[in-house]
């Protein structure tokens, strides 16, 4: 009995000196790739269409802070409810792009019924914005981008990426966490990141190239596999508040007696998969985790290692893959943090929803063609994200970027695609 102590507390020292070792460490050099992140972008080649936004108004200052976490999300005006949300909940800086399709000073399609013309929606949003300084908890950078489009025309395609690529210029933190703007950050997470030991844990890793991945929930109230909600919204919601509030240990007992589910598991995806939540419901220290294709992980990362989002996603459907891919190929690595988690607050679908997936699902399948381009590029080596701002992406000489041609026609065929493609998340 007291040999099995004295060797569990020589196993203890052990741990802690090697973990108190590795802390002393110098990190390791990040991969050559992911260090030109900031750079490594092409502009749009001939026929590629990019959503073209222009900064219409800005409110709230920069954050003084540096060392923490900016979340940058991206919305439309019928969504600031969510965005609320997230105000009430996350207090640390947060900054979101709220996009308005309009022909001139008209306001376009649904959001019209909000606001008919900028000028009265930039008085909504001002207002918006000056009641979430005094009542919420956030640091609001509230930022609204208008884009040019015929009269007639209906709902565009929601500029998902070129949203989050103008969030990320106008993060100016360390960190960064890129959230759609329909989850909800764990409170525990948020108190952790705000104390100097939570935040440097964090930092030690993506300084060195890790995503801290933020295990996603959804509650059985969501409509991820439906068309529509089957229940009331404020059902759900008042579900996924409580496991936002409650921590983790709350969360895995939700998740272990099916009140708090995988997100995405009523679409029967495997997007999820690689995070392990079995094995983070028992872990308490960060842990590694591999990579696989079609993950779409939430994440923390290092600004300044951050690859840019593809802009040619505008609509519905594989936006959010082609991050992580990319983070990887270019030599990043995925770690889970051991308490953090989001949750998914159940919400009808949106109308670019309903746009992408209508004509037969015409244009979510154009957005998985993108996507298996992307991918095919990106085993050959020569991928860049397709940016709006070219004049961003420059090359440094000798490198492999000079590999990557404007026109693209040095892409790989087909065949280069080691990986099955995964199933549609349609
Ligand atoms: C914030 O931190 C980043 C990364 O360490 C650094 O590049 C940047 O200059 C810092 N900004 C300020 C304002 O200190
Ligand atoms: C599941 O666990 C959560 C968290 O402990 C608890 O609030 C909830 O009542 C439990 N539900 C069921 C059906 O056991």
């Amino acid at each position: 009995m007291a040999a099995c102590a004295v060797a569990a507390s020589l196993l203890l020292a052990t741990l802690l000196a090697r973990q108190a070792a590795a802390e002393l460490l110098p990190p390791l050099p990040v991969a050559p790739l992911l260090a030109e992140a900031p750079w490594r972008c092409r502009g749009p080649a001939t026929g590629e269409h990019l959503p073209s936004l222009e900064l219409a108004a800005l409110w709230g200052d920069p954050p003084a802070a540096n060392h923490t976490v900016t979340l940058v999300t991206q919305l439309t005006v019928d969504r600031l409810g969510m965005l609320e949300n997230q105000c009430t909940t996350w207090t640390l800086p947060l900054v979101a792009a709220i996009y308005v399709p309009v022909t001139g000073q008209q306001v376009l399609g649904s959001t019209a019924s909000t606001a008919a013309t900028v000028e009265l929606l930039q008085g909504h949003l001002a207002a918006f914005h000056r009641r979430m300084q005094q009542e919420a908890q956030c640091q609001l950078r509230l930022a609204l981008f208008t884009e040019e489009q015929a009269a007639d025309s209906a709902d565009a395609f929601h500029p998902i990426n070129a949203l989050r690529n103008r969030g990320l210029q106008l993060a100016v933190t360390e960190a960064v966490l890129v959230l759609d703007v329909d989850f909800i950050v764990s409170e525990e997470l948020i108190a952790e990141l705000a104390i100097e030991e939570g935040w440097e844990a964090l930092a030690r890793r993506i300084r060195a190239g890790s995503a801290v991945v933020l295990p996603a929930f959804e509650t059985p109230f969501d409509a991820t596999g439906a068309w529509r909600l089957e229940h009331p919204p404020e059902a759900g919601r008042a579900v996924a508040f409580q496991a936002q509030a409650g921590g983790k240990q709350a969360a895995v007992q939700s998740f272990r007696n099916g009140t708090l589910l995988v997100f995405k598991t009523a679409e029967g995806g495997t997007f999820y998969e690689p995070t392990q939540f079995k094995r983070w419901a028992q872990s308490d220290d960060f842990y590694p985790i591999s990579y696989t294709p079609s993950y779409e992980p939430d994440m923390i990362l290092a600004r300044a290692l951050h690859p840019w989002y593809d802009e040619r996603f505008a609509g519905y459907g594989w936006d959010k893959m082609g991050l992580p891919e990319c983070f990887f190929h270019w030599g990043g690595s995925f770690v889970v943090h051991p308490r953090g988690f989001v949750v998914h607050v159940p919400h009808e679908r949106s109308t670019t929803f309903h746009a992408s997936m209508s004509d037969g699902k015409k244009r979510a399948y154009q957005l998985r063609e993108v996507y298996t381009s992307l991918r095919a590029e990106l085993e050959a080596g020569s991928y860049l994200p397709v940016v709006s701002f070219p004049e961003r992406c420059s090359p440094l000489p000798g490198h492999s970027l000079r590999q990557a041609t404007m026109d693209g026609s040095n892409l790989p065929k087909m065949q280069a695609i080691q990986q099955p493609m995964p199933a549609a998340p349609l």
